[in-house]
């Protein structure tokens, strides 16, 4: 059963990645003289899991990016900060219209409420540390990045929490209407923490 909700939401996740990020690429091509994707964005992007979903959300952000790696994976946490933190006010106000004779649904949102401001919390204490960051390879710089890379692994399991939370207990009504947001909170945080891991001159 488990396996044929991922397979529906495999094709619903492609389907939101089209319309969430599409309005940003929409922009990008109309803002921008060239039309030809930032090389850099698809190269990096192509070591993240979600790459196309990377590209869409991140390529209106090549100007100030430029070729900085850093710069890259600043932008791919405060993009998955912002939409974190819609998804969250998204799930809370969800909350008044749950009947409490649902008991075990009203638990799934109660906890996706949680965790999903849980990882907001922790993504943007994250952008915060990254700005904290001195020269690449001291050793401040990889205390930072630690700290980075624990917050952002802690963010990517509140929000699988809360997926796994809805698969079991959620109905189909609430799983329609929170799963997709949720899903590509959860996306974006797995590409924000893969483009993190690059910059540790450890690996
Ligand atoms: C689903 O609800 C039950 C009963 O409230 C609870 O024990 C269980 O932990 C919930 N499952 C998840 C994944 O949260």
């Amino acid at each position: 059963m488990e396996a044929i909700t991922s397979k529906s939401l495999s094709s619903l996740l492609l389907f939101f990645f089209l319309v969430l990020c599409f309005s940003a690429g929409a922009l990008t091509s109309a803002d921008s003289t060239s039309s030809a994707p930032d090389d850099f964005i698809h190269a990096s992007c192509g070591a993240t899991r979600y790459p196309a979903i990377c590209v869409e959300c991140l390529k209106s952000y090549a100007p100030t990016v430029h070729r900085s790696p850093r710069q890259l994976a600043l932008a791919a946490l405060a993009v998955t900060a912002d939409r974190a933190r819609s998804a969250s006010t998204f799930v809370s106000g969800l909350t008044p219209g749950t009947k409490p004779a649902r008991s075990r649904e009203a638990g799934a949102v109660q906890d996706c409420v949680e965790t999903m401001q849980d990882s907001v919390d922790r993504l943007r204490q994250s952008v915060r540390e990254m700005n904290r960051m001195g020269r690449a390879q001291s050793s401040r710089f990889t205390w930072h990045l630690d700290n980075v890379q624990t917050w952002v692994s802690a963010a990517l399991t509140d929000v699988n929490t809360c997926l796994d939370s809805l698969a079991q207990n959620g109905s189909g009504r609430v799983r329609t209407a929170i799963r997709n947001k949720v899903v590509e909170v959860s996306q974006l945080t797995s590409n924000a923490l893969a483009l993190v891991n690059r910059l540790d001159p450890r690996n």
